[in-house]
């Protein structure tokens, strides 16, 4: 069964097509990758795709139920959650209250949202942080913050941008095996990810976009060798050199 649809998207900016007729399907229970070079487009897929920008184009269904049109509150309350590229915590606040923020969308009263979010912040290994100001808090544990502020408001489908960009190998591993558990809990995850080692770790299938356009998909190994893929992804380092 398919989760998460998505038909047709497509979004401009100005004269630039961010996203051009994009369409696939997030299964549920399913960890599935979105890579390509930088500029791609694949943030600009989940700012649509969680309401933060209206897209021109497309239809996206969550459980049967089309988002179109609707604020980024009411999705999240259906049940689609996202984390940000740039974390952006609110920092003259705690830990701890940052992630309550999220848990208040499911708990009514501040104890109930107190506990949701320390639950979170536990298995998430922040719960010595709790009482910190997320200001404070070095990258990887940023990271971490802003992943356990989208899973307190407890989502069924999970969109995770970058959420391994900036960390050494142990805290890739350590990251790795926190989604695995989350996506065990039953929910699905829609991951971008430069950091291949987390994609061949976690991505059942990965898709591809260059242009905002899909351009490969199939499982890790197969990407990878794929000749289109590797030369957009070289094709644009040139650019950039
Ligand atoms: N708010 C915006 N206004 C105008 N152009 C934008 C805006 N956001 C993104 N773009 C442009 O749209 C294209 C896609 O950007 P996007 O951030 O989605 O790429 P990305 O694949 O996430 O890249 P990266 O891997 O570097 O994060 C880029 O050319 C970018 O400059
Ligand atoms: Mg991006």
């Amino acid at each position: 069964m398919n989760i998460l649809s998505v038909q047709d998207l497509g979004k401009n900016f100005g004269g630039l097509t961010a996203v051009k007729d994009l369409s696939f399907k997030l299964k549920q229970g399913e960890i599935l990758a979105l890579i390509g070079p930088n500029g791609a487009g694949k943030t600009t897929v989940f700012a649509c795709l969680s309401g933060f920008l209206r897209a021109e184009q497309g239809q996206v269904i969550l459980e049967g139920q089309s988002l179109w049109g609707l604020s980024p509150h009411q999705i999240c309350a259906l049940g689609l959650a996202r984390t940000f590229q740039i974390v952006r915590p609110f920092l003259n606040i705690s830990v701890l209250d940052n992630v309550m923020v999220g848990a208040f969308l499911r708990q009514k009263s501040v104890a109930k949202a107190r506990e949701a979010a320390l639950k979170v912040l536990d298995f998430m290994g922040l719960a010595r942080q709790a009482h910190k100001e997320a200001g404070g808090l070095p990258l990887p544990q940023r990271k971490r913050l802003e992943l356990a502020k989208a899973l307190a408001t407890g989502p069924r489908v999970l969109l995770l941008d970058e959420v391994m960009a900036g960390l050494n190998p142990t805290e890739v591993d350590e990251l790795i095996a926190l989604i695995r558990d989350i996506n065990r809990q039953g929910v699905s995850i829609l991951l971008i990810e430069h950091v291949m080692r987390g994609v061949m770790a976690l991505a059942q299938r990965v898709l591809v976009i260059n242009y905002g356009q899909l351009i490969a998909q199939g499982t890790p190994a197969e990407v990878v060798g794929n000749q289109e893929v590797i030369a957009a992804y070289l094709g644009r380092g040139l650019k950039h050199a």
